[in-house]
């Protein structure tokens, strides 16, 4: 159970199946969770179905993984929840959409970073502990009201974020809200580049130092700071 060890929340088809192979190919165990269980997966991988639009379904899924593999040494937090308002009518947005998203988004998110530092404490020093959630420029655009619920949550993401790297940084432990951008500093759009994230994110769970945690990089070219 003292493998290297990477979990991946909210595998999809683009980012999430390309950090899979890149650590897959470099050693590590893979778990990969979504609604979907985390399509197409490979054989080799560990799969937990998991809605994280219910918070409590985090620590369900992690109890999975532990019982099976034990704790995962490098989480990523893939998911995100976004239903798109009305420019002209930011509260266009019905509650229960919004509640969902900020679940996805926030809520989640905290009960897997919980998980996963509780998990840290069981492992040896020698493995990595890094915590990536993939973000991008919302969390310092300022508000953009058709897209609310994802700017609020990728907001509330990088104070999760900070705050993990204010109070465990002395541990050991890292953290990144990793953030890819066009070389110019503008948004990369709804495409994320999935190879360009899968090198970013296999550097930094090897990098045995905290790089800044506003992970903002670009691809082939890696941190770059806007
Ligand atoms: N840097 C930028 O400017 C930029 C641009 C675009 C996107 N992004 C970010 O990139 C991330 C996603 O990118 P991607 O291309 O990898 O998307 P993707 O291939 O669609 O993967 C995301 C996966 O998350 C899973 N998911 C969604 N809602 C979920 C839920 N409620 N519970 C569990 N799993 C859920 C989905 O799988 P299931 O359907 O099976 O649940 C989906 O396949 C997002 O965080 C997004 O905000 C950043």
């Amino acid at each position: 159970m003292n493998d290297k060890f990477i979990l991946i929340l909210g595998a999809g088809p683009n980012v999430g199946q390309h950090v899979a192979k890149k650590f897959a190919a470099n050693g590590y165990k893979v778990a990969v969770s979504s609604r979907s269980g985390g399509s197409p997966v490979s054989e080799d991988y560990l799969s937990v179905k998991a809605d994280f639009a219910d918070p409590t379904t985090v620590a369900s899924a992690f109890k999975q993984i532990r019982e099976t593999w034990g704790d995962p040494s490098v989480v990523v937090y893939n998911a995100a929840g976004a239903h798109f308002g009305h420019a002209d009518d930011a509260f266009s947005i019905p509650l229960e959409k919004f509640r969902e998203d900020l679940s996805v988004n926030v809520s989640s998110l905290y009960a897997a970073m919980q998980e996963t530092v509780n998990g840290w404490k069981n492992l040896p020093t020698t493995l990595p502990k890094v915590f990536i959630f993939t973000g991008n420029l919302l969390n310092v655009a300022g508000a953009r009201p058709a897209l609310l619920t994802l700017g609020v949550g990728k907001t509330a993401a990088a104070h999760l974020i900070e705050g993990a790297v204010k109070s465990y940084g002395s541990h050991g432990y890292r953290f990144y809200y990793a953030d890819e951008r066009n070389p110019n500093g503008t948004p990369v759009g709804t495409s994320p580049d999935a190879k360009a994230h899968a090198e970013a994110y296999f550097q930094l769970a090897e990098d045995p130092e905290q790089r800044p945690w506003d992970y903002t990089f670009v691809k082939f070219k890696g941190f770059t700071k806007f």
